[in-house]
């Protein structure tokens, strides 16, 4: 049958009809609110560009961490900026490092809180890359014991999942065995499986004080052009022990993290990164976009392309608007 039989408006008649057809649902309950956590005491220092997002001590992190929970966002990623780079990155497995401290701060206050912790070296070499550099070239394996020994100390500080970020070939293995080595077995890790290497984590960069000093990530992050690999990049991961795979970005890879969804049977998060904030952010500012309506449509279809779980820098936005109508509408 056809029109005139059938018109499709009449299911969009009132907004009572197109709330009860719709297929997909913005909640805050598989929102995860990206943090960065800096040395000292009192700090909070703003990203210049990500208006809202702030580098923080860990008081004035816990402090946050306690309006994320109010506003019923189940759980927070942790990156740190640490007090000293060096070739190695030693502070990412320090006992005392911010991110260390950050989850401590956060258990003992007993805050109803899902911490993910992302590993990863490049916050804290002095080069800037994900691994360790010699001769300009970044070295796989034996980055991998580093890693190990960072998601190690993120577990006996208190992690509720490993997330690692890097993309070296054969690093969930190596974390997996660490963890289950230490006593870690039941903690789960969550896999930046499909990492593209984007310009959209310009903003990122400045926050977490991450650029690389020479050259850039496309020996280890994946070509934006490539979906195939992606599945390839996701399997392996999942093969190695990964409990939950990743992609990232988001807004650009929508038939990634569909494609992704359709093949594998594992819960699937996307990264709604750094620039794709910045740039709503900045149009908003411009009076170019609607801000609440722009960022609800993003998560729709980063949901609707079959992402349950989002990190997202809108959280605390979003979780304020949907609170503000009692529909969990915007
Ligand atoms: C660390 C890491 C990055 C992001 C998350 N973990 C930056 C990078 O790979 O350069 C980006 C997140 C964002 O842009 O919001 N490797």
């Amino acid at each position: 049958m056809t029109y005139p039989a059938v018109r499709p408006r009449r299911l969009r008649r009132t907004e009572a009809l197109r709330g009860m057809v719709r297929e997909t649902r913005v909640s805050t309950r598989g929102f995860v609110y990206p943090m960065f956590v800096c040395p000292g005491s009192g700090v909070r220092t703003e990203v210049s560009s990500m208006p809202g997002v702030y580098q923080q001590s860990v008081d004035c992190f816990l402090e946050e961490c306690r309006e994320v929970e109010a506003l019923g966002i189940p759980a927070v990623i942790l990156f740190g900026v640490p007090e000293h780079k060096d070739e190695r990155g030693s502070e990412a497995w320090s006992p005392t490092g911010v991110v260390q401290r950050a989850i401590e701060a956060v258990r003992q206050a007993q805050l109803n809180l899902v911490v993910i912790t992302d590993v990863c070296l490049c916050e804290y070499t002095s080069h800037g890359h994900c691994g360790i550099v010699e001769n300009g070239q970044v070295l796989n394996d034996p980055t991998l014991a580093l890693l190990a020994q960072e998601a190690l100390s993120h577990a006996r500080a208190g992690a509720d999942i490993i997330a690692p970020s890097d993309m070296m070939d054969g690093r969930v293995g190596a974390i997996r065995s660490a963890l289950d080595a230490g006593g870690f077995a039941d903690l789960p890790i969550l896999a930046y499986a499909a990492k593209y290497c984007s310009g959209f984590y310009g903003p990122f960069r400045e926050a977490a004080q991450s650029e690389p000093k020479f050259g850039d990530r496309r020996s280890y992050q994946m070509d934006p052009a490539n979906a195939r690999e992606a599945l390839r990049e996701v399997a392996l991961d999942l093969e190695e022990g990964a409990d939950m795979i990743m992609v990232k970005p988001a807004l650009a890879y929508l038939d990634i993290i569909r494609q992704v969804r359709d093949r594998f049977q594992v819960p699937v998060v996307a990264y709604n990164v750094s620039g794709e904030y910045a740039m709503v952010k900045a149009a908003a500012r411009n009076g170019w976009l609607d801000e609440k309506r722009v960022v609800m449509e993003i998560l729709t279809a980063i949901q609707r392309a079959g992402a349950e779980i989002v990190l997202t820098y809108h959280a605390k936005d979003v979780a304020r608007w949907l609170a503000c109508d009692g529909r969990g509408r915007v």
